[in-house]
Formats: C-alpha cells, sequence, structure tokens
C-alpha cells in the first residue's frame, strides 16, 4: 500500500486505467468478431452512479459508411460517440478500432486516437494560437514522437520488436524544421480547399463560428483520420453559418471517408448517411436506412420524436 500511496497523480490515473474492471465474461468476447468492421463496439455500457447511460450497445460501423445519430435530449448520443475514441472511460464493454481493443492496456490509446478526428460542437480551438498553429501543433507534435521512437528503435532494436501491438509507423527520420515545413504546407493545402488561406495567421477569436468550426474540422484532417466523428458540429452555429459546414461534411462523405455524425439536422442525416441509428433510454432503440427510419419508423419512441423534429 505504502508504493500506492506514492503514485503522482499521473501515475495514479495510469492506475486506475489498468485496473482489469472488465470482467470477462461469457458475454464478453474480448476479440473482435468482425474482421471487416472499422469500429466494433461489444456489449458496451456506461453508468454514472446509479444511471445507466448506456444499456448494453453493441454495434459495428464499416469503412465508408455514414453513420448519423438521431435521438432525445439525456438519450446518450455523445457519451456513446465519446466511448467510441475512450474520451469517455466505458463501464463494461470494449471497444475495438481496426481490430485493436481500445479497452486493453496495451493497446496505446493515443496512437489509436490519432486516426479518429473528433469535431464537437463548441469548436475548441485554441484561442491563444493561430489558426495555422491550431493545425499543425498535433501533426508536427506526432510527427517528431514517432522520429523519436524510430531513433530509439535504430539504437536498441531488438528481435521480435515487431511482434509487439502498436509499434510506431516506419518513418524517415527528418529535421524538426522540415517536419514543421511538411506539417504547414499540408495545413495551407487544406486551408485553401476551404477557402480560408488567407486566415492562416489570424487567431479563432477573430473569425465567424462557422469558419471557426470548418477550421476545426481541418485540424481534424491534418492527422489524416480513418474516420470522423462528429457531435452536433452545427448546433452552436449562427442558422447562416450551418450549410457551410454541412457543406463541407458532406464533401468529405462523398470522397468516402467513414463517418459517426451525432445530428439534429434531419434533412442532413435523410441526405447523407447511409445508416441511421435512433438513440434513446441509452439504448439503439431503431437503426436502418434514413428512407426507412424517416419514412417508416416502426419504434414508437422514434414516432414520437419525428413527429416533434420534422
Ligand atoms: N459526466 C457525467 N456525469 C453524470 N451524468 C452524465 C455525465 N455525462 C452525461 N451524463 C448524463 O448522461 C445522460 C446522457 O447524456 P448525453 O450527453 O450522452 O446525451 P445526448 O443524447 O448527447 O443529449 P443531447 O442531445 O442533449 O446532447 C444524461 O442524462 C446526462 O445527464
Ligand atoms: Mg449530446
Amino acid at each position: 500500500m505504502k508504493g500506492a500511496e506514492t503514485l503522482s497523480a499521473a501515475e495514479q490515473a495510469r492506475t486506475k486505467v489498468q485496473k482489469p474492471k472488465f470482467a470477462k465474461t461469457e458475454k464478453t468476447p474480448v476479440e473482435p468478431v468482425d474482421p471487416d468492421a472499422l469500429i466494433e463496439v461489444q456489449h458496451l455500457t456506461k453508468r454514472y452512479g446509479d444511471l445507466v447511460v448506456l444499456d448494453d450497445i453493441s454495434e459495428k460501423v464499416y469503412p465508408g459508411e455514414k453513420v448519423a445519430i438521431i435521438g432525445p435530449s439525456g438519450g446518450g448520443k455523445s457519451t456513446f460517440l465519446r466511448c467510441l475514441n475512450v474520451l469517455e472511460d466505458p463501464t463494461d464493454g470494449y471497444v475495438f478500432f481496426e481490430g485493436n481493443n481500445l479497452c486493453d492496456l496495451k493497446v496505446d490509446i493515443n496512437l489509436q486516437r490519432r486516426r479518429m478526428g473528433m469535431v464537437f460542437q463548441q469548436f475548441n480551438l485554441f484561442n491563444n494560437m493561430n489558426v495555422l498553429d491550431n493545425i499543425t501543433l498535433a501533426p508536427i507534435h506526432v510527427a517528431m514522437q514517432d522520429i523519436r521512437r524510430a531513433r530509439f528503435r535504430q539504437v536498441f532494436h531488438k528481435k521480435g520488436d515487431s511482434e509487439k501491438q502498436n509499434t510506431a509507423p516506419e518513418v524517415e527520420i527528418r529535421s524538426k524544421k522540415q517536419v514543421k515545413e511538411e506539417a504547414e504546407a499540408r495545413a495551407m493545402q487544406l486551408l485553401s480547399r476551404i477557402g480560408l488561406a488567407d486566415k492562416a495567421k489570424v487567431y479563432p477569436s477573430t473569425l465567424s463560428g462557422g469558419q471557426r468550426q470548418r477550421i476545426a474540422i481541418v485540424r481534424a484532417l491534418a492527422m489524416n483520420p480513418k474516420v470522423m466523428l462528429f457531435d452536433e458540429p452545427t448546433s452552436a452555429l449562427d442558422p447562416e453559418m450551418v450549410g457551410e459546414v454541412l457543406a463541407l461534411i458532406k464533401e468529405l462523405a462523398d470522397e468516402g471517408m467513414t463517418m459517426v455524425i451525432v445530428t439534429h439536422e434531419m434533412g442532413f442525416a435523410r441526405e447523407v448517411a447511409t445508416r441511421v441509428l435512433f438513440m434513446a433510454g441509452g439504448k439503439i432503440a431503431e437503426q436502418g436506412p434514413p428512407a426507412q427510419i424517416f419514412g417508416a419508423p416502426q419504434n414508437e419512441r422514434l414516432r414520437e420524436f419525428l413527429s416533434k423534429v420534422l
């Protein structure tokens, strides 16, 4: 116990994560069952005290899918999305991303999260940094981290290392200056794409909500994610700016980006989603293609919900 008492806060947090709270039971296999799924959730449960927010959800997202999550306030949509990249620790169950169990302590969660772009309602840009620095911060950081790891491997390479999960990808060793230049070139490309190249050196506070949200999306794209997770990306925007953000998301969808998007924009869900999940009371109460969900809803709660929002 003495050892535990002297742990630093960071170590305690890590110890907490390492606690084997995911009890092995018959209903929770520890392997992904579907090798084709990009994300696979098994028996995901999230409780806050006595409140069950996610109730034993099993679901998969396949490459190229555009999954819209709709449902009443408090139904668990944000919690579900946050559990997908383990921003929220599941109380029970597993989340697999590209076959890696994100709830397993052997898996480097930061390495996995790089490939999951997340965009929130409230932009979450760093207000003390200009636009370009906002976009390049993470790519520069991870590139330098990979280079440090690669250098370390060069020096201490042992046979069998490659069998370890999540060893950083092979990278070319470059100087920080080169890394920064590459990241900035890519950021400028992305900014040009959304017509905001001239805003590279300004601070977020000088931009409109729509511009800030498009920059938040581009910042996530700068990491070359395999999937984008959006939590109500337009609900904090003035109505006239909703269109420009949805247009960008639709463009990404059309290019084949896999996405999971929590939205109250039913028209958008109907047009862009390949599958709609209706979440209520911590469960996926109904799901299906948009035509079925909006045209022929079966679940009573879904019908009631649609009668209010459509
Ligand atoms: N950190 C927390 N502590 C306690 N309860 C929480 C916490 N986060 C969420 N909840 C509760 O979990 C439930 C689901 O919340 P969640 O934010 O996932 O809902 P939602 O479907 O995204 O709702 P909305 O449409 O309003 O965004 C709510 O009852 C909420 O109060
Ligand atoms: Mg929410």
